[in-house]
């Protein structure tokens, strides 16, 4: 049993320890909407990063998140001309990468590869930074690229008032809707000289205007070994989503050929 006098002192301890860990998380906090609640996927690095965004006046504050897959998060963002932005930050911590090796590896714009995650992660965020403004600049119907600070990468904001468009799986498709999804391969292909690697109608908006693509850190040079063999997996993929729904469509091994002609 502890003394009366022991208890006390065990529990200013506690106390100031606790106080300590609060101001640490606050401090943590900083650059995000305070009313918000946030998750602790924030390593302290990713944080200062998120602070570094609003000291260049780039964001304002950071809504909750929008989507979460195992190795990434996305953040609905405000701009300081309240314009909306997504933050997708790449997570450190978590992050089983090494799968993802192959479409580093091959790629003449990635040559130097590093050994550690964190490198890994990076770079990969980078690679997905390169990929969309690849595929923005060549007018391809993607988020528009803002800037990319290590594991964070900051994008216009696809959607209305942090609600992100629906996603081609979650609509009702056409025919349109697959010419759409071709035409956006090809013109990866052929303009941006790209192949996506991840085509499926999980990373596709459908919007008023048309169908917008995202989601490219797997997207590969076509000067890369495995390209022709990508390209046929995303043009078989989507095939299947647009017959499974219904539609006659062209074969695709014709428009692999009509792509690559
Ligand atoms: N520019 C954007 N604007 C609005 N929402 C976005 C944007 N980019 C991504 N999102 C949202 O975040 C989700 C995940 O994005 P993305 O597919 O790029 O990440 P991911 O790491 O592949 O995650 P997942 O495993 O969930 O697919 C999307 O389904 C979408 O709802
Ligand atoms: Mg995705």
């Amino acid at each position: 049993m502890l003394t009366d006098e022991l208890q006390k002192k065990l529990a200013r301890q506690i106390d100031s320890k606790l106080l300590e860990k609060d101001r640490e998380r606050k401090s943590e906090k900083d650059g995000f909407n305070k009313n918000k609640t946030l998750d602790e996927v924030f390593d302290k690095s990713t944080t200062m990063i998120v602070s570094g965004l609003k000291n260049s006046k780039i964001i304002s504050y950071v809504n909750g998140a929008v989507g979460s897959g195992k190795e990434s998060k996305t953040y609905w963002a405000v701009g300081p001309s309240g314009n909306d932005l997504a933050l997708k930050i790449y997570l450190v911590a978590t992050s089983n990468f090494k799968k993802r090796y192959p479409y580093l590896l091959g790629d003449p714009r990635f040559t130097k590869v590093r050994k550690g995650t964190r490198h890994l992660v990076e770079l990969w965020a980078q690679k997905e930074f390169a990929n969309l403004s690849q595929c923005y600049e060549s007018g391809i119907p993607c988020a528009k690229p803002i800037t990319i600070v290590r594991n964070v990468l900051v994008m216009d904001f696809v959607g209305k008032n942090g609600v992100p468009e629906p996603l081609l799986v979650e609509t009702e498709v056409n025919y349109e809707d697959y010419e759409n999804a071709i035409t956006i391969i090809d013109d990866l292909y052929n303009k941006a000289k790209l192949v996506h690697a991840d085509f499926s109608e999980y990373n596709i908006f459908k919007t008023e205007k048309g169908l917008v693509v995202f989601d490219f850190g797997s997207s590969v040079d076509t000067r890369h070994p495995n390209a022709a063999e990508f390209l046929e997996r995303d043009i078989k993929n989507i095939t299947k989503f647009f017959v499974k729904r219904g539609l006659t469509v062209t074969n695709p091994s014709d428009v692999i050929k009509r792509i690559m002609k």
